[in-house]
């Protein structure tokens, strides 16, 4: 009887269903019957999580790469590359921005997916004739030597490849043979400053390094190309500068600059020199090129002791350091951040000389000139006169300002014009200020 007596609350229980029917006889089982279900309700969040990541992630993607396609093309637009164009996809890798040149330039067009890696020429030749695309064509090239046919192509483009080449002059000059006369090179990469250190040779193509701007421009400035604008307002990516080169006409071979400023004479020197009376026994120079030329005439008219100030915008390395004249030792400083980190000594005059037009830290340099010029000291402008106001980076790149841009920045920083001149170059103006009031 006695067990009948005891199943009638369990059997009211039940009734009420207070008692899940596959708890009875199971001894202490609510309580894990209670974390499984926890157990398996987390499982299957979590799985709804990721599948809504993968998802959102898969999204993103294709929204990344419909912009990706949508800045090639805006890029073939602005340089006239369309239909039956030749384009180089320079490190191609898994052939992104080749399908889409190939869709640019169609079928009678061409398409060069270029790469080092055998591998990768493989796939993207099979990916080109499994997608039907007969104007592509995986070329494998080397470290040093794109291997396209001369004369042949309209743009060459360098999507985060440049700062892997470990010999950039000599793919450089391969592009330039490469290109048609008046093609384009494109370099796409990362933006990180005025000088990053080039990797040492045999890590670059392994390992991600970056590379400055500055060091890109001049290189190619230095192969035999020609400057022709920043496009980063048609890129897709934050943080990349998109730099535009030309192969220009009237060069025979890659080997030097295409637009040297005009050469300086040493008489330019005279007009440079602090007027009689005015003391002048420390000055510095931030001299490149043929400004450098003035150094020697300037320090021999004064008697002066001088530093020289190596920017960083134009370095491509930490050592890096132009020559000095010839039988002159001058102590020399690299600015970092703009700061050339000069000793406590008052200097009487600093001397830009073809360099005002590269600074991308003027205010800070400025600053720091300003705490040590003397009260009467004064700051020469020498440089390539630019016809029309254009940005700070372009500037740089084309290496030209407008004598305006200068007169103003200067204010900025606390010096007045004090004297213009016309110098002997006709490229050339000459600007001189003081501290503001003096
Ligand atoms: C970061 S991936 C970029 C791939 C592709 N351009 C993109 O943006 O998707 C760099 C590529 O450059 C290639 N590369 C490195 N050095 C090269 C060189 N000297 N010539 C051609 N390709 C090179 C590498 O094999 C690699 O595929």
């Amino acid at each position: 009887m006695l067990p009948k007596i005891r199943c009638i609350p369990l059997v009211l229980l039940l009734l009420v269903g207070l008692i899940p029917l596959g708890a009875i006889g199971q001894e202490g089982a609510s309580p894990p019957r209670q974390g499984k279900s926890r157990e398996w309700n987390d499982a299957e969040k979590r799985a709804a999580r990721e599948k809504e990541e993968a998802q959102k992630r898969a999204a993103r993607q294709q929204q990344d790469a419909q912009r990706g396609a949508d800045a090639l093309r805006a890029l073939a637009r602005r340089f006239d590359l369309g239909p039956a164009s030749v384009i180089a996809d320079i490190g191609a890798g898994r052939g992104r921005d080749t399908w889409v040149f190939a869709d640019i330039v169609g079928k009678e067009g061409k398409v060069y997916a270029e790469e080092i890696e055998e591998g990768k020429t493989k796939s993207l030749q099979a990916a080109a004739e499994q997608r039907g695309l007969v104007q592509v064509q995986a070329v494998l090239g080397d470290l040093g030597d794109p291997r396209l046919p001369a004369d042949s192509v309209d743009m060459a483009f360098m999507h985060q490849v440049y700062h892997h080449l470990s010999q950039p002059r000599e793919m450089l000059q391969g592009i330039w043979r490469a290109l048609k006369t008046g093609g384009y090179l494109v370099v796409v990469d990362r933006r990180l400053g005025t000088l990053v250190d080039w990797a040492p040779v045999a890590e670059r193509t392994r390992r991600h390094f970056w590379t400055a701007e500055t060091t890109v421009v001049r290189e190619a400035r230095e192969q035999g190309f020609l400057f022709v604008a920043c496009a980063e307002d048609i890129w897709h990516e934050k943080g990349v500068f998109v730099l535009v080169f030309q192969r220009p006409g009237g060069l025979a071979a890659p080997d030097r600059d295409p637009d040297p400023p005009s050469t300086l004479s040493e008489a330019s020197a005279r007009q440079l020199l602090p007027a009689p009376g005015q003391p002048c026994s420390r000055v510095a120079f931030v001299a490149l090129g043929e400004g450098r030329k003035l150094i020697a005439p300037i320090l021999e008219a004064t008697s002066a002791a001088a530093v020289d100030i190596v920017l960083e915008e134009w370095a491509t390395q930490k050592d890096e350091r132009p020559p000095l004249p010839a039988g002159r030792e001058i102590p020399s400083t690299l600015t970092v951040s703009g700061d050339p980190k000069l000793g406590p000594d008052p200097i009487d005059a600093v001397y830009f000389l073809d360099t005002y037009h590269l600074l991308f830290h003027g205010p800070q340099l400025l600053a720091r000139l300003q705490e040590r010029l003397v009260p009467r000291g004064r700051i020469y402008v020498l440089d390539r006169h630019a016809p029309k106001a254009v940005t700070r980076r372009e500037a740089s790149h084309r290496r030209m300002i407008a004598p305006e841009t200068v007169t103003e920045e200067m204010a900025n920083a606390g010096f007045d014009l004090y004297r213009e001149e016309s110098l002997p170059a006709a490229d050339r103006f000459l600007l001189v200020f003081g501290r503001a009031g003096t």
